[in-house]
C-alpha cells in the first residue's frame, strides 16, 4: 500500500467524506477550451451602482480605468472594464449596426475599448440574446443579428461579452447562447461569454462548452437578504465549476451602501470560496478607503484566483452557522466560517471535516486580520452576526512540492481526487468498490508494481509549484475489466492539455505518454469515459513518474 492511499485510509470514512465530493461525483466538465477565463474574471461593471442613470457614461468608463491602475486594483488581479446595458442608442443604423448613445459615449466604444487597452486592462459589453435588452423600453438585442453584432465589437476590440436574456421571444436559450458563442469565436478574436439567463434554464448543466461563465440566479440587490439567498443558491452548484467554466452569483455589491461594512466582507468572502467572478459594482471614484480594503485583500483574492479552479463546498451548515472548504492547488484548504444570526455565535469545524490529511497539527492564517496561529485539528472561531472568519489552513510543513529528483507520482499525496466508482486505489487497479480491493496492475497482461487505479470519470490533482518538468506514464484498461471498457487519458498542466491518450479499450496495449510539466503549479491526471457511456472503464496511470528540479 503507498504513501497517498495509506494515507486516505487513515483518513478513515469521516476523513474520506470530509475531502468533499471525492467519490462518485459528477464528471470533470466538458469546457470551451479556449484558454480564456481559467480563474474567475476579475474587474468592474457599472451596472449595480448606476443602472441607466446619466452618470453612467464616457468619463465614469475612463475614472475607473484609471483608479485600477492608480489604486492597485490591476495590480490585485482586478482586469476587466465592463459596461452594461444603455450603452447603445435606441434604434440601429442604416446598415443595421448598433450605435453607441452619443450623449453618454461621445467618442464611441471603439475609442473607450482603446482607452482602456492603452492601461493595461480589457474591456467589456453588455447586450442581450433577445430582440431588446432589458433596460425600461430596452435597446436593440443581438437575436437574429449575431454575427453581425460579434464582429462589431470584435472590430471594436472588446474582450468580454455579458449576453443577456431579455425579450428572447420564448426561442430555446441554448440555441440563443450557442448562435453567439460560434458568432463570436468566428471574429477570431479571444472574447470572454457571459451567459446571463439567471439560472432559468439550469445552464450549469449545458453551458460549459458555451460560455466562461453563466449567472445562477436572478440580480443580486444591495441587501443583506438578497446576497444570502443567492449564496444559497449558488452554493450547492459547486460540482459544475471548473477552469474556464464559473457559477456566477451576479457582480458585487461591495461599498453601495445597503449593507454593513461586516456584511461586505462576508459577500467577498463567500464569492471568493465559491470561485465567484469578482466584477466590482460600485463607482470606485466615490468608494470609502474601507471598500478598497475589502475589494482589495490579496489574500481573500487568492483564494478565489487559486489556480486548482475548485468551487468551495459547505462542509457543515446547523442553526444559521455555515462551514465553507475550498482546496487550493498547494494542498491548503481555504475555509469560511459564516454566522448569518443576529447575534454573534462561535463556529467550529476540524481539519479533517474540511478534507486536510491527518496531520500532528496544522498552521491557521486568519485572512481578515491577518493573525496567524496552529491547531491540533480544530479550528472554531467566534464570528460576529452578519460575519464571517475565514482562514487558510495548511498541515504543518505544509504538502510541500515534489522532491527533486525523479519520483513515483503514486509515493506522493494528491491535493484532490474525484473519481467515478470506489476510491482512487494506489498501486493497485479500481477493484470494485471497497478501498484495497483491487489487483496488480496489468495492462493486456503486462503488470506494473506502481501506479493509479481509477474509474472513469476520475481527476486527480498533484501540486507542482512550478518545479517540475516532467510526467512519463503508462496509460490503459485494466485487464479486471468485466466487460470492455473504454477511456480517454489526457494530462494537463494547470489548465493546458499537455498529453492526450485518445481513445482506449481493452484491446488495446498501454499507451506510454510523456508530458512536459514545465512551470505548472498543478498536474491534473483526468480520465474520462471513451464515449460508449457504458461502465467498467476501470482505468490505469501505471508507473507514473515525475521529475521536479
Ligand atoms: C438584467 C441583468 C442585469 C443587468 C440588467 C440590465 O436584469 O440580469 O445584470 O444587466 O438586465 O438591463
Amino acid at each position: 500500500m503507498g504513501t497517498a492511499l495509506s494515507l486516505l485510509a487513515s483518513l478513515g470514512a469521516a476523513g474520506l467524506a470530509g475531502l468533499g465530493a471525492q467519490l462518485a461525483v459528477a464528471p470533470p466538465a466538458a469546457a470551451v477550451e479556449d484558454g480564456l477565463a481559467l480563474t474567475p474574471p476579475m474587474g468592474f461593471n457599472n451596472w449595480n451602482s448606476t443602472n441607466c442613470r446619466s452618470e453612467f457614461n464616457e468619463e465614469m468608463v475612463k475614472g475607473i480605468a484609471d483608479l485600477f491602475v492608480s489604486k492597485g486594483l490591476k495590480e490585485a488581479g482586478y482586469q476587466y472594464v465592463n459596461i452594461d446595458d444603455c450603452w447603445a442608442k435606441s434604434a440601429r443604423d442604416g446598415n443595421g449596426n448598433l450605435v453607441p448613445d452619443p450623449v453618454r459615449f461621445p467618442h464611441g466604444i471603439k475609442a473607450l475599448a482603446d482607452y482602456v487597452h492603452a492601461r493595461g486592462l480589457k474591456f467589456g459589453l453588455y447586450t442581450s440574446a433577445g430582440t431588446k435588452t432589458c433596460a425600461r423600453n430596452g435597446f436593440p438585442g443581438a437575436l437574429g443579428h449575431e454575427q453581425q453584432d460579434a464582429r462589431l465589437f470584435a472590430s471594436w476590440g472588446v474582450d468580454y461579452l455579458k449576453y443577456d436574456n431579455c425579450n428572447n421571444q420564448g426561442v430555446d436559450a441554448r440555441a440563443r447562447y450557442r448562435k453567439m458563442r460560434d458568432a463570436l469565436r468566428d471574429t477570431g478574436r479571444p472574447i470572454v461569454f457571459s451567459v446571463c439567463e439567471w439560472g432559468e434554464n439550469k445552464p450549469w448543466e449545458w453551458a460549459a462548452d458555451v460560455g466562461h461563465l453563466w449567472r445562477t440566479t436572478g440580480d443580486i440587490t444591495d441587501k443583506w437578504a438578497s446576497m444570502l439567498s443567492i449564496t444559497k443558491k449558488n452554493q450547492a452548484l459547486a460540482e459544475y465549476a471548473g477552469p474556464g467554466h464559473w457559477n456566477d452569483p451576479d457582480m458585487l455589491e461591495v461599498g453601495n451602501g445597503g449593507m454593513t461594512a461586516t456584511e461586505y466582507r462576508s459577500h467577498f468572502s463567500l464569492w471568493s470560496v465559491m470561485a465567484a467572478p469578482l466584477l466590482i459594482g460600485t463607482d470606485l471614484r466615490k468608494a470609502s478607503a474601507e471598500t478598497f480594503d475589502i475589494l482589495t485583500n490579496r489574500d481573500v483574492i487568492a483564494v478565489d484566483q487559486d489556480p486548482l479552479g475548485k468551487q468551495g463546498t459547505v462542509v457543515s451548515s446547523e442553526g444559521g452557522r455555515t462551514v465553507y472548504s475550498k482546496p487550493l492547488a498547494n494542498g491548503d484548504r481555504a475555509v469560511v466560517l459564516f454566522n448569518e444570526t443576529k447575534e454573534p455565535a462561535t463556529v467550529t469545524t476540524s481539519a479533517r471535516a474540511i478534507g486536510l490529511p491527518e496531520a500532528s497539527s496544522y498552521a491557521l492564517r486568519d485572512l481578515w486580520s491577518k493573525e496567524g496561529s496552529t491547531s491540533q485539528g480544530t479550528i472554531s472561531a467566534s464570528v460576529p452576526s452578519h460575519g464571517v472568519v475565514m482562514y487558510r489552513v495548511a498541515r504543518d510543513g505544509g504538502l510541500g512540492t515534489p522532491p527533486a529528483g525523479t519520483s513515483e507520482l503514486s509515493a506522493l499525496v494528491p491535493t484532490s481526487v474525484t473519481n467515478g466508482w470506489g476510491p482512487v486505489e494506489t498501486d493497485t487497479s479500481n477493484g470494485e468498490r471497497a478501498p484495497g480491493d483491487g489487483g496488480p496492475i496489468t495492462i493486456q497482461g503486462a503488470s506494473y508494481p506502481r501506479g493509479l487505479g481509477v474509474h472513469a470519470p476520475s481527476e486527480v490533482t498533484y501540486h507542482l509549484g512550478g518545479r517540475c518538468s516532467r510526467l512519463t506514464v503508462d496509460v490503459g484498461i485494466d485487464d479486471e475489466s468485466s466487460t470492455r471498457g473504454t477511456a480517454v487519458f489526457r494530462v494537463l498542466r494547470d489548465s493546458t492539455k499537455v498529453a492526450d491518450s485518445g481513445l482506449l479499450t481493452t484491446d488495446d496495449p498501454a499507451e506510454r505518454l510523456t508530458a512536459d510539466l514545465s512551470g505548472g503549479s498543478v498536474l491534473r491526471l483526468v480520465v474520462t469515459d471513451g464515449g460508449d457511456g457504458r461502465t467498467s472503464d476501470h482505468a490505469d496511470w501505471a508507473a507514473p513518474r515525475i521529475t521536479c528540479a
